[in-house]
């Protein structure tokens, strides 16, 4: 069960409980200029750092985090850092505890050795966007040889969550806006999601809120208060994809930021108008067992949260939303090959998420319009 606490003053206590021989530190590049820095460098355990990734991590990288904490004899890591560093964190946890994923598949076998595995592995994420909700799922997303390769597996979802929403101040303003709208896309697609639940839905619509409420504040006051309602919707929000998974807008988003270069909330933004535009015309196949009358009712309720009358007004209000953060659409330079690629690259694992089925025919019809000529 994960601890979830808000303050930096709380992590000393977790780190000395949690460490007994050393400590990983896995960061990325923002970590010198992050406010909690001194406190983090005078933990009072030993320790080691790693930092050698790249935002959305590849394969290669987190291998060598992996021997460097296997070589070093840590038992314990702080993962600092947006939801890449978080997620690289988890990917040295599963090769260090030599877990499976959840599709049976060893993805670390290259850079393990089992005699040298641990049996347990004490993780604390301490995320510095809002965000991915990474700190509080048992997912982790990295790039094997160009594709985007997900990692399940329940016993990476880190043990503590530590939520310092002063980390948010140096967080660039472009880079707000992407994990803002991650985090809002989050909670739309868990609500819409074929896996919802009771408690998947409560999450959601707590983190829905708290954006619409908070957003402006937070983007263009740089309001105290309103990034740390920010940081907490987040986590809600990665709370509900725990349970539910993401949906079309998440699948269809990774090869545009394999392709196009653009931060993966950027990406996903763009593609959610076009899907729930979609998922509203007759045309749409509902393949939620609960039924077209619950989707709709569905869609209403979120709707309702980001404030609009009914689904049609809340597509045009996401829209005016990307507007007004300045988020524009991809623009292609060879459109038909890069049309082909993008329909082919659709995740179809995540698309059996998504409530309106949605073939590769449509997928391209649905880029036709998230990528601009
Ligand atoms: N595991 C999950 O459940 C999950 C969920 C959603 C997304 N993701 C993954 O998370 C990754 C994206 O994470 P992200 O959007 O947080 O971005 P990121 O971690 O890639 O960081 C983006 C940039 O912001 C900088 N940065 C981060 N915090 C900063 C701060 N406070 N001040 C200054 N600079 C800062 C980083 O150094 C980096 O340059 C993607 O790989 C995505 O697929 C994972």
């Amino acid at each position: 069960m994960q601890q979830i606490v808000q303050g930096i003053g709380h992590l000393p206590e977790i780190i000395s409980k949690a460490v007994r021989q050393k400590l990983l530190l896995v960061t990325d590049a923002s970590f010198p200029f992050l406010s909690i820095k001194d406190t983090v460098e005078s933990l009072a355990v030993e320790k080691v750092r790693f930092s050698d990734f790249t935002s959305n991590p590849v394969y290669e990288d987190i291998c060598k985090g992996i021997r460097l904490c296997r070589d070093e004899g840590c038992d314990a890591m702080l993962a600092v850092g947006g939801g890449s560093a978080i997620d690289v964190a988890k990917c040295i946890k599963m090769a260090m505890l030599g877990l499976e994923n959840s599709s049976g598949a060893n993805l670390f076998q290259d850079c393990q050795t089992s005699d040298r595995q641990t049996k347990t592995l004490t993780l604390v994420a301490l995320p510095t966007t809002a965000g991915t909700g990474s700190e509080s799922t048992h997912n982790a997303v990295m790039y094997y040889k160009g594709a985007k390769q997900t990692v399940t597996n329940d016993a990476i979802l880190p043990d503590y969550a530590v939520l310092e929403p002063a980390v948010l101040t140096t967080l660039p303003l472009y880079q707000k806006k992407c994990t803002l709208l991650d985090a809002l896309c989050q909670g739309i697609e868990s609500w819409w999601s074929v896996n919802s639940t009771d408690e998947s839905k409560a999450y959601t619509r707590q983190a829905v809120e708290a954006i619409v409420h908070y957003w402006r504040p937070y983007i263009v006051n740089n309001d105290a208060d309103a990034a740390g309602q920010i940081m907490w919707a987040a986590n809600y929000a990665g709370r509900a994809i725990n349970i539910s998974a993401t949906t079309a807008a998440h699948a269809m988003s990774y090869k545009l930021t394999s392709l196009y270069g653009l931060p993966h909330g950027h990406a996903v933004a763009v593609c959610l108008p076009e899907i729930w535009d979609y998922m509203l015309t007759p045309a749409a196949v509902c393949i939620d067992p609960r039924g077209k009358a619950y989707l709709l009712s569905i869609f209403d309720d979120i709707a309702h949260a980001l404030g609009c009358a009914d689904a049609h007004e809340a597509v045009l209000w996401f829209r005016s939303l990307m507007n007004m953060l300045d988020m524009p659409s991809p623009v292609s330079r060879q459109r038909e090959e890069e049309l082909t690629l993008l329909s082919c690259s659709v995740n179809p694992v995540r698309l059996k998420n998504n409530p309106v089925a949605i073939d590769e025919a449509q997928a391209r019809t649905l880029y036709e319009a998230i990528v601009h000529s």
